[in-house]
């Protein structure tokens, strides 16, 4: 048992998808998110900024009393985890690994879509996964940079969505994939849009959701649960302005987070 709360980061409010599902998940953990909302988007930087960023917001979740770490963000969980999950003093897990066995279950004709933020995409590693789980396996990788400021916008069901998502997926509709990672923690919120456009017969993968469900088996697994004697007290923070972020993770999340979003200087960690 351990009632320490559960740390979660992301560039933005794409790991608003995880949060959402660990709070279904494990009703009786305590959250501390934090959203680099001054410096989304991380896609389309260097590996060496993203390392950069992801330590600073490492360092920033390990300044509060937490006992695990989910980088709920498919770039966070690629290019910097690999390299930074050594250097933190609790464990930390990310989307990848969760996502990528849903995925090699789901899978019926053994072609599987890949779509992620420009850095993920070219780390490869959603795709060396797959190999290593089955190599027989057929993998269809495409980076879709648009994606994340469209969410980071509001618009995620807006015509100009649907018409960037048609600009990205076709190529990848037309290879016959069934099962699609949504390798962005972001992309869920765009599942209504990617769905209508690729059809019912493709299986959506939400990391969000995969990573919650491992998160529940890991903390389990290793008695790391908290008993559920602590009062509900989850916090967020943001690197940017909160009034947007409250609005905007209110509306995500079908719940109301208004007074409980702090602005922090993430430069400091
Ligand atoms: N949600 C992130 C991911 O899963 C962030 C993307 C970004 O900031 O570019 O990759």
């Amino acid at each position: 048992m351990d009632n320490r709360s559960i740390g979660v980061f992301d560039s933005g409010l794409g790991g608003l998808t995880c949060v959402s599902e660990l709070l279904k998940v494990l009703p009786d953990e305590n959250i501390v998110y934090f959203g680099d909302t001054g410096r989304v988007p991380y896609g389309s930087r260097s590996e060496e900024t993203i390392i950069k960023y992801v330590r600073g917001d490492m360092n920033f979740l390990m300044s509060h009393d937490i006992k695990l770490i989910v980088a709920a963000c498919g770039t966070a969980s690629t290019v910097a985890l690999p390299v930074l999950a050594g250097e933190c003093k609790v464990p930390a897990i990310g989307v990848v690994e969760p996502a990528v066995d849903a995925a090699v279950s789901a899978t019926r004709n053994g072609r599987i879509g890949i779509i992620g933020t420009a850095g993920t995409i070219a780390n490869g590693k959603y795709g060396k996964l797959i190999a290593e789980r089955n190599p027989s396996l057929q993998t269809f990788a495409k980076a879709c940079p648009l994606f994340v400021p469209l969410v980071e916008n509001g618009l995620t069901d807006h015509e100009i969505t649907r018409l960037t998502c048609e600009m990205y997926l076709e190529e990848i509709k037309e290879k016959g994939i069934d099962t699609l990672i949504l390798g962005c923690t972001h992309y869920p919120m765009l599942k209504n849009v990617i769905g209508k456009f690729l059809g019912d017969n493709v299986t959506l993968i939400d990391p969000g959701y995969e990573t919650a469900h491992y998160v529940h088996k890991f903390l389990k697994e290793a008695d790391l649960l908290s008993d559920g004697g602590i009062r509900e007290n989850h916090r967020y923070y943001v690197s940017d302005t909160v009034d947007g972020f409250e609005k905007m993770a209110s509306l995500f999340m079908n719940r109301d987070i208004g007074g409980q979003v702090e602005k922090i200087d993430i430069e400091k960690y």
